[in-house]
């Protein structure tokens, strides 16, 4: 299910489940020009990179084929949806073989549509479905 995947890689690229996180400055630190003393607490945001244009063009489309085929390899600490580094998501492999698992049943076993195809994505802070995204849903007939 790579292309599967790919989706929902991009997904993720557009609406990153966990939207940041901190981080502590070990020591003093110099990034851009910007001094961080030791000691304070620094919130990385993926957006900052998942929407930059000079990493994934064109960031507002949504194009899973992004993620094969790439002319531009993705640099690392850019693409973030499970963070990075020593803190870097334990269940992220696990997360993949849920969401492959749920779409291959979902798609598989029931049509649907969406009764509300502009609703919008909030955040609380995960994102969700501004009005709780109703759907109509039918089972297909060929399950056996
Ligand atoms: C789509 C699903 C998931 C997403 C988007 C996600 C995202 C993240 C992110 C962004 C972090 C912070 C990484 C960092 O600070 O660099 C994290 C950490 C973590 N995640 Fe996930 N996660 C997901 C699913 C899961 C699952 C299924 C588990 C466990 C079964 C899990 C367990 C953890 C743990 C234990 C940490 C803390 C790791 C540490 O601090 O060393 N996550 N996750």
């Amino acid at each position: 299910m790579k292309y599967t995947w790919r989706v929902a890689q991009e997904l993720m690229r557009m609406i990153p489940p966990a939207f940041g996180g901190f981080r502590k400055a070990l020591k003093d630190t110099s990034y851009e020009g910007y001094d961080i003393p030791k000691g304070w607490t620094v919130y990385w945001a993926s957006c900052g990179t998942h929407m930059d244009k000079d990493i994934f063009e064109n960031p507002q489309e949504f194009d899973p084929s992004r993620f094969e085929n790439q002319a531009k390899p993705i640099p690392p600490f850019s693409y973030l949806p499970f963070g990075a580094g020593v803190h870097y998501c334990i269940g992220n492999e696990f997360a993949r073989v849920e969401t492959l698992t749920t779409i291959h049943n979902f798609v598989n076993m029931y049509e649907w549509s969406q009764l509300n195809p502009e609703e919008t994505i909030t955040r609380q802070p995960m994102p969700y479905p501004s009005l709780g995204l109703p759907i109509k849903i039918k089972q297909r007939c060929n399950m056996s």
